[in-house]
């Protein structure tokens, strides 16, 4: 990164090579299959539903091998695409990975992702969506997630009610021979609402409906969008209000309650929002590990016994958690992380103006057969070094400030519901079939996933 300094708009040299930039071909490919989906949908609503979004139906958002041509073209350099959206600087190189993740967000601003942000809170504001965080007043929401969250806690100060919830719950997934994503959902959104909110939130599939009608449209633009955003969130909000004045202390709206607030500015209510569209992506996370654990019984069988064994009370369950990280390396639910330069900012000695997108491609790195060993097989054992939860190839939860703050609470209720499902039954002809030893696909579409249980 030693070039001589440019400015964009010149032709930027990089080190013996031509300008870092996309040639016109292949800027079109990239911004049709990766970047539109990912920023634009950020921009031009309405923004999809959660289960219909490329990366969580499992289609490939951008293809690898032009990720990778570009990286081989331009010498590693970050690539600097116009595309509709404004310029995004796309990092190919597993070098640029620590300056991402390290830099203050008064460098580069953070861009939650879709998956962890409050359906329609922005619209419902009167605000552009990505608008919605003044600075401050996201370091205190960050601080109030990281305590309810217990992101500094191997195991969740909840643990032991929530996996009873998840127990109660699971019931529903074990009932029938074929499980599926309906059924994965259903018990799923009802465990959910019940560590958000509480047991009476259990049935309430009215919010259910608003939050996915939010989803599914609350973004759209103009003064018309924005009312019905506006009536859907209050609606919403009322209801999570009414549920949180009376919630368990050990819930996530419990704990919140209880953080001091003394300028009302944190919105609880906005939060738990944020929380119940987190947990949405369980049900898909959950039946793609079981179903890669279908295609490697000797897994699926050391992961039995630990979900039989008398620490799994505890809900550490290392070695689930670790097939969890391992489905999420290959189908991760944020394939992108997104950041935006807040002053001039120098990437391999080209300067780039404050406001510049710059996108990590976390799938295109964390399967990278270049730079990660056996990059398209199914190998759990590699996240039970303490040292994995630091590798920067790998960022299923992002790293550093802008980490994912429910990173250990979303993998104690995957695996744990994972658990209630093996601890009874062996799971067998997993569809689509996947081959043990690779390559897995690159995507897996959780609509058709079905998977044949039967008792132990
Ligand atoms: C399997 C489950 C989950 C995955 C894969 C996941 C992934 C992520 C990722 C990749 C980010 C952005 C990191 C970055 O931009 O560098 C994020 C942010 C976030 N996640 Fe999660 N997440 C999960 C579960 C949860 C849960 C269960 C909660 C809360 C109940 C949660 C709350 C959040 C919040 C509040 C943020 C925004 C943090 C900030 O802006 O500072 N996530 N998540």
């Amino acid at each position: 990164m030693t070039q001589s300094t440019t400015t964009r708009g010149q032709a930027a040299p990089t080190e013996g090579g031509p300008p870092a930039r996309a040639g016109r071909a292949g800027a079109v490919r990239f911004a049709a299959t990766h970047t539109l989906p990912v920023l634009v949908r950020d921009l031009v609503g309405p923004r999809p539903r959660p289960l219909r979004t490329g990366a969580t139906l499992g289609r490939p958002r951008w293809p690898a091998a032009t990720l990778r041509a570009l990286r081989a073209r331009h010498g590693g350099a970050p690539v600097l695409l116009r595309g509709p959206t404004g310029p995004t600087l796309v990092l190919l190189d597993p070098r640029d990975l620590p300056r991402f993740h390290e830099s203050p967000a008064s460098e580069l601003a953070a861009h939650p992702p879709d998956k962890c942000r409050a359906p329609g809170a922005a619209a419902a504001a009167g605000r552009p969506t990505g608008d919605e965080d003044h600075d401050d007043l996201r370091a205190r929401r960050r601080e109030v997630n990281e305590i309810v969250l217990a992101s500094g806690s191997p195991v969740h100060p909840s643990c032991g009610p929530f996996l009873a919830v998840i127990a109660d719950e699971a019931g529903r997934l074990n009932a029938p021979r074929t499980l599926g994503l309906a059924r994965a959902r259903q018990a799923v959104t009802r465990a959910a609402r019940r560590i958000v909110l509480g047991d009476t939130a259990a049935e309430d599939e009215e919010l259910a409906g608003w939050l996915d009608r939010l989803d599914a449209g609350g973004d759209r633009r103009g003064p018309r969008g924005n009312r019905a955003a506006e009536t859907l969130h209050e609606k919403a909000g009322a209801r999570i209000a009414r549920y949180a004045a009376a919630a368990e202390p050990y819930t996530l709206v419990g704990r919140a309650r209880r953080h001091p607030d003394p300028a009302g500015t944190l919105d609880p209510v906005g939060q738990a929002l944020h929380w119940l569209r987190a947990l949405d992506t369980v049900p898909t996370v959950l039946l793609r590990t079981l179903l890669l654990l279908a295609a490697h019984p000797a897994e699926q069988d050391a992961a039995c016994a630990e979900a039989r064994s008398a620490d799994a009370a505890k809900g550490e369950l290392p070695r689930l958690r670790a097939c969890v990280q391992e489905t999420l390396r290959l189908y991760p639910v944020v394939p992108d992380l997104v950041r935006v330069t807040v002053t001039e900012t120098e990437w391999w000695g080209v300067r780039h103006p404050a406001g510049t997108s710059v996108l990590l491609p976390a799938l295109f790195h964390q399967r990278d057969p270049e730079h990660v060993p056996a990059a398209d097989v199914f190998v759990p054992a590699r996240w039970t070094s303490p040292a994995s939860r630091a590798d920067l190839r790998m960022a299923p939860f992002g790293h550093g400030a802008g980490r994912c703050p429910g990173d250990r609470l979303g993998l104690l209720v995957v695996a744990a519901f994972c658990a209630e499902v093996l601890r009874g039954h062996r799971i067998r002809d997993g569809r689509p079939a996947l081959d043990p030893v690779g390559p897995l696909p690159a995507a897996l579409d959780p609509r058709r996933i079905r998977l044949t249980l039967t008792r132990r």
